[in-house]
């Protein structure tokens, strides 16, 4: 067993190992039996280097599965397919010698532009947390560690390297900071790694209130923190914030920079052994065996995994006159370059080498009744169309029952790096569409990409669509099952698809200027804003079909005491096919002192029924789901007041609801001082009706009801103003005013009280 002590490495040693040896290991100490850690690229599958490593995924890696990405999984809203994921990756790491995976990604979708947004779950920081605690969990107990990345506010690859995330901080507290606290709390995974940007104005890599006060203190994170490759800029300095790691390689420069800083006393070395400790740690678990091994995993029961789960995530937008299941006689024409060379995972450092990859249109012939009812026709290539392309695809759609479509971003669209300008999808494509949809009996359309696209000009005149994202190399079989019915649709988005870009709330501080990028919509991401000014969207965040019918009755919630309840609902399958339904648990309300937004994602659950069958489920929901960030007293606070649990098909379509009362945090009264405004004094329990008294008894009593009135007006105009200006004013005496501040002083020395945690 190697060392975990610091004690037992010199200087130069510990220096040395502060800092990656090259893109995927750690550096080894040989003569104290040190072995690398080898930190190698994911989520979605493995990324082992053949022989030139990169961060960026431009060298081809050793082949691997390549399951969905996570902006497949987030649309699963199934926590047993991010585990199933999670369990295979490390069986592929572990044939692979790998003893950290990078990801999974839980940054926020903030902006449907955000060139990595496949490589993220969610616009909500529930769904995203709870699918990537699945996720680390089931990895880690499979034997590869994990890395939740990119802590914090990477929401952008525009500029990500410098620009600073100004947010303020009820906003990263209640948004962009859960899925990490979850993953963390619940999940322990063995490294986090820092994101590159600034969070307002200080690197992630060099910001201590992030790394140590927020990650370690607060939520108790005790595994090591990496750096995004190439994050750090300060060696120094980021050791001092806790960031223990720094990756990849950069030829001595940090080892350099940390020997002259504890030389010269400017280092504690106590700060060194805390990070070297971890990386010791962590190496003490690592297998030591290097990106050299095997590779040895079952690679077709790999793949058919892959299928399998690949369809519990593609989300059916639109189905009218049931044209989804395709009967397996329907004579159908396949139309679109997707069809034969899928777009399946995204680019940059998570792209993985898959082992094999599905075209649809091959499975889609393997699942019709003969050769001859399924007829293919490009319509056009990522270059573009022609109308040679054209003429053929209209030809094949009007010989057909059905036209499919597969439509979608080509890889260069979206990637690691930049983010995109526009959310249309390519002109030639749509042009392909409406004229296939002008002449077809049916038009199915099939979508593969990593963000969110555009549906108008075209959703119109089609019948379905069918929304696969980027499904992972076994996609094509997915959809294909999907399409016949194999497999019944059951993804719902996990991201709201606005009619125009402007309408998303980030639209106006996107991608940011001047090296910033204020986060001026706060907490109101993704729904949270549409539904909170009744903006309407083209498919709400939630949204999402299937070939049968569910109904959820019986709404039962209640409070369990200290600010938590319990919740209740039955779900049965009212359709003819067994499926699977996904019950959103909602939470509103406009009790105490912040705006919130309309409704919040507090809960949820997939459930597979049988037809006909009921299941009754039930959730806890925890004094968080009722709270809000209160940064006056730096903790989550719960106002008293009225809570409306909903139960919905979407961020939008509310089913049912039900009102309860918590009694909040004990209300004190905030301190009352002499600068402290004339409101503030009248609305205080004990101090206003004493003011109210001696101000009455001192003014004469007004003549008639208009003269109330405008007394009433004046005070009112006043009530801003503070208390030392309106005693310049007020005909009160010596005596009064002592008499008021002593009272003041006396009943409001306590202030209101919150919960560090909630
Ligand atoms: C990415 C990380 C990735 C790392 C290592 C960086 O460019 O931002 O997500 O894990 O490279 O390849």
């Amino acid at each position: 067993m190697p060392t975990t002590d610091p004690a037992d490495l010199s200087l130069e040693q510990k220096a040395k190992i502060l800092t990656g040896r090259d893109h995927t290991t750690s550096h080894p100490i040989g003569e104290a039996g040190i072995p690398p850690i080898v930190l190698v690229d994911g989520p979605h599958g493995v990324r082992p280097p053949r022989t030139a490593a990169d961060h960026l995924g431009i060298n081809e890696s050793r082949p691997a599965t390549c399951f969905p990405p996570a902006v497949a999984v987030g649309s699963s809203w199934d926590p047993d397919v991010a585990v199933r994921v999670g369990e295979a990756v490390a069986r592929e790491a572990r044939a692979y010698g790998i003893d950290v995976v990078l990801g999974p990604g839980v940054n926020i979708k903030r902006s449907p532009l955000c060139g990595r947004n496949f490589e993220y779950y969610s616009e909500d920081p529930l769904l995203s947390g709870v699918l990537a605690a699945a996720h680390v969990r089931a990895m880690q107990a499979s034997g590869a560690g994990a890395s939740v990345k990119h802590f914090a506010a990477n929401n952008q690859e525009d500029d990500r390297v410098h620009v600073s995330a100004d947010v303020d901080e009820r906003t990263l507290r209640e948004i962009y900071f859960p899925a990490f606290e979850r993953v963390v709390t619940e999940a322990k995974p063995a490294t986090v790694m820092c994101s590159y940007n600034r969070v307002n104005g200080v690197f992630a890599a060099e910001n201590p209130w992030l790394l140590t006060e927020v990650l370690r203190d607060e939520w108790g994170f005790d595994g090591l923190v990496v750096s995004d490759w190439g994050a750090v800029h300060d060696r120094v300095a980021a050791l001092n914030a806790g960031l223990d790691l720094a990756m990849p390689m950069d030829w001595g420069v940090g080892e350099a920079s940390v020997l002259e800083a504890v030389r010269s006393g400017e280092l504690d070395e106590s700060v060194i052994d805390r990070s070297v400790q971890r990386i010791l740690a962590l190496a003490a678990t690592a297998t030591g065996a290097e990106t050299g091994s095997s590779g040895d995993f079952d690679v077709d029961a790999h793949h058919a995994l892959a299928r399998q789960l690949a369809a519990e995530c593609a989300v059916l937008l639109k189905n009218d006159g049931g044209t989804l299941p395709l009967a397996s006689t329907a004579r159908i024409a396949v139309i679109g370059s997707f069809a034969t060379a899928p777009r399946y995972q995204g680019g940059g450092s998570s792209h993985i080498n898959a082992t094999r990859t599905d075209a649809a249109l091959d499975a889609i012939r393997a699942l019709a009744s003969g050769p001859d009812t399924v007829r293919f026709a490009q319509g056009f290539t990522l270059k573009g169309t022609d109308e040679a392309m054209r003429t053929e695809a209209v030809a094949a759609a009007r010989e057909a029952d059905v036209a499919v479509v597969f439509a979608g971003l080509a890889e260069a669209d979206e990637s690691e790096g930049y983010d995109r300008e526009t959310i249309d999808l390519p002109a030639a494509q749509v042009e392909v569409i409406r004229a296939v949809a002008a002449v077809a009996r049916r038009t199915v359309v099939v979508l593969s990409n990593g963000g969110v696209v555009s549906l108008e000009g075209w959703h119109d005149d089609v019948d379905a669509i069918l929304e696969g994202w980027l499904l992972g190399q076994a996609g094509g079989g997915a959809l294909a099952d999907l399409l016949f019915g194999v497999a019944n649709p059951s993804g719902r988005l996990a991201e709201s698809i606005p009619f125009r870009l402007e309408d998303n709330p980030s639209y106006l501080n996107f991608p940011g200027e001047l090296g910033h990028v204020r986060y001026g919509e706060g907490v109101m991401v993704g729904y949270r804003h549409y539904a909170s000014i009744g903006l309407p969207v083209r498919y709400p965040f939630g949204h999402g079909l299937g070939y049968t019918t569910f109904t959820t009755a019986g709404l039962e919630a209640a409070p369990t005491g200290d600010d938590t309840a319990e919740v209740a609902v039955t779900v049965t399958n009212t359709g003819t096919r067994a499926g699977k339904h996904v019950v959103q648990v909602y939470v509103s309300t406009t009790a105490g002192p912040v705006r919130r937004p309309a409704r919040e994602l507090r809960a949820f659950a997939k459930v597979a029924l049988e037809p006909g069958e009921s299941r009754r489920v039930a959730f806890a929901l925890d004094r968080r789901a009722f709270a809000y960030y209160d940064v006056e007293h730096s903790g989550w606070a719960v106002a008293a007041g009225e809570y409306t649990v909903q139960i919905a098909d979407s961020a939008t379509d509310v089913t049912a609801e039900a009102v309860i009362t918590l009694p909040g945090d004990t209300p004190e009264a905030r301190p009352l001082t002499i600068e402290s405004s004339l409101g503030e004094w009248f609305a205080h329990p004990v101090v206003g009706p004493e003011l109210t008294t001696r101000l009455s008894a001192a003014a004469p009593a007004p003549e008639d009801e208009e003269e109330a009135e405008e007394n009433a007006r004046l005070l009112r105009m006043a009530a801003p103003m503070p208390m030392s200006q309106f005693f310049l004013y007020a005909p009160l005496s010596d005596d009064d005013r002592e008499h008021l501040l002593a009272l003041a002083h006396a009943s409001t020395s306590a202030s209101v009280s919150v919960s560090a945690s909630a």
